[in-house]
């Protein structure tokens, strides 16, 4: 550091510390008189515990009321009492990142879960993060293999670019990440798991990720019985870790599991800051934060993060206003149906509901030729699918609902997967242009 900048820097550390006092505490809310601190400067509480003696507490400051400052903890509220001090940091949710975090699983402040220490060498980034700039954001024109066939084959996913997955509970979301993170050609997955129960994230790092999948990942878990700042946190975390790599000119994977729990978090924030409620009782704020939140991933001068958000639709309502919010911002959606994992079909993606906004761009000309072709063939069939099951329709009335009836069976074949079977980008793409071809 120059002479100049540090002098500047010494002029400008704060020679004392900014006090306040807890002065009420309000269902998740703590009211303090002071100190003189602005919206999303973490605070730390002092607390004398009866159990283990002198305790920080780290909360938030998430509003004012005329003179008084509103925060919400990160922890629980506990051991918290009338004239705890509280002190002030002046800056936001900082986290450490770095390669040592590779393979390991992180709480929503990134620190391990099991309890180990950090290593050292890691540097201290914002979790919070301004969208790289529009103009300097390069266009996408690479194909990312992510190794699952109907993705790859029929819904092409670029480098860089932002994906929506919808699905009901139990659809196959999960078994699906799992599957994308083992086979991708990213350098790196960073993976959020949000509101999930304990057990649903051990399963997936040990059945969908797999011993495997956790050395190329880095994990951040908050799960559902974690305060909602938490929840919030857990995702803006992450995605501060996947524009650490991207930084350094890597080309990662961010999947966050889910994208609904992090509004329903925000949700109980608004709610509990007196935000009213619109649409679906979620508050003003919730809106305002998942563009904030997903336009920060994507391509920029560096490198890129490729992302994929799921978001939990209840039977099949793809126009909740979430969903409806989520799918307006990313560059494409896959829709899970349950009537396919009903069937057996897996992975459950319903091709003809589902969208890349991208594939005609970066895929090859045959490529798109034949995925186009073979999913008119498949609308063809599933347009007429109830008067073929009946008996009503008889072969020879049209070429072209006999020509969808003959491939049915053969495009269900190939968008068929077991998740425990990676297939390349290629074998994929001969495979889909074969079957178009009429080769069967
Ligand atoms: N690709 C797959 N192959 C076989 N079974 C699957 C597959 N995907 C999901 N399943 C079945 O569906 C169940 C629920 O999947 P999961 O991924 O946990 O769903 P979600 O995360 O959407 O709740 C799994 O336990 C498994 O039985
Ligand atoms: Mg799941």
């Amino acid at each position: 550091m120059k002479a100049v900048d540090l002098l500047k820097h010494i002029t400008e550390v704060p020679t004392f510390k900014k006090f306040g006092r807890v002065s009420r505490v309000v269902g998740l809310m703590i009211e303090s008189h002071g100190p003189a601190s602005s919206i999303g400067d973490v605070c730390k509480i002092h607390v004398q515990s009866t159990t283990q003696g002198h305790q920080e507490i780290l909360a938030e400051v998430v509003g004012f009321k005329d003179e008084i400052v509103v925060l919400m903890p990160f922890t629980s509220l506990k051991d918290i009492a009338i004239g705890c001090l509280v002190e002030g940091t002046n800056k936001a949710l900082e986290i450490q990142v770095g390669d040592e975090l590779i393979g390991k699983i992180l709480d929503s402040m990134g620190r391990p879960i099991d309890g180990s220490i950090l290593p050292k060498g890691l540097i201290s980034v914002q979790t919070e993060g301004e969208p790289p700039n529009p103009l300097t954001r390069p266009p996408i024109n690479e194909t990312l293999e992510v190794g699952v066939k109907a993705i790859d084959g029929m819904l092409t996913v670029g480098n860089g670019q932002r994906i929506g997955i919808f699905a009901g509970s139990g659809v196959g979301k999960s078994t699906l990440l799992g599957m994308i993170a083992r086979n991708t050609k990213a350098d790196l997955n960073v993976i959020a798991l949000i509101g999930e129960r304990g057990r649903e994230v051990r399963e997936f790092i040990e059945r969908d990720l797999g011993p495997e999948g956790l050395k190329r990942s880095i994990i951040v878990a908050a799960t559902s019985d974690q305060p909602a700042l938490m929840r919030i946190k857990g995702a803006f975390t992450a995605t501060a870790i996947a524009e650490h790599f991207r930084a350094q000119g890597l080309n990662v994977m961010l999947m966050m599991d889910s994208v609904t729990r992090v509004a329903m978090a925000q949700r109980e924030v608004g709610l509990a800051t007196g935000e009213p409620p619109a649409q679906k009782g979620y508050t003003p704020s919730v809106f305002a934060i998942l563009p904030k939140l997903l336009e920060r991933t994507g391509t920029n001068e560096h490198g890129s993060i490729t992302a994929f958000y799921t978001v939990l639709v209840d039977g099949d309502d793809m126009n909740e206003p979430i969903a409806d919010t989520v799918r307006g911002i990313l560059d494409g959606h896959i829709v899970l149906d349950r009537n396919l994992a009903n069937k057996g079909q897996y992975p459950a993606i319903n091709v003809l509901k589902s969208v890349s906004r991208l594939m005609n761009h970066i895929a090859t000309p045959e490529h798109v030729a034949a995925a186009t072709k073979l999913r008119e063939l498949y609308y063809t069939y599933a347009k007429n699918e109830d008067l073929i099951n009946i008996g009503a329709y008889k072969r020879g009335s049209s070429a072209e609902v006999d020509l969808a009836i003959q491939y049915e069976p053969l495009i269900t074949n190939f968008l068929k997967q077991g998740f425990m079977d990676p297939v390349s980008m290629e074998q994929t793409v001969n495979e889909l242009t074969t079957l178009a071809r009429g080769g069967m």
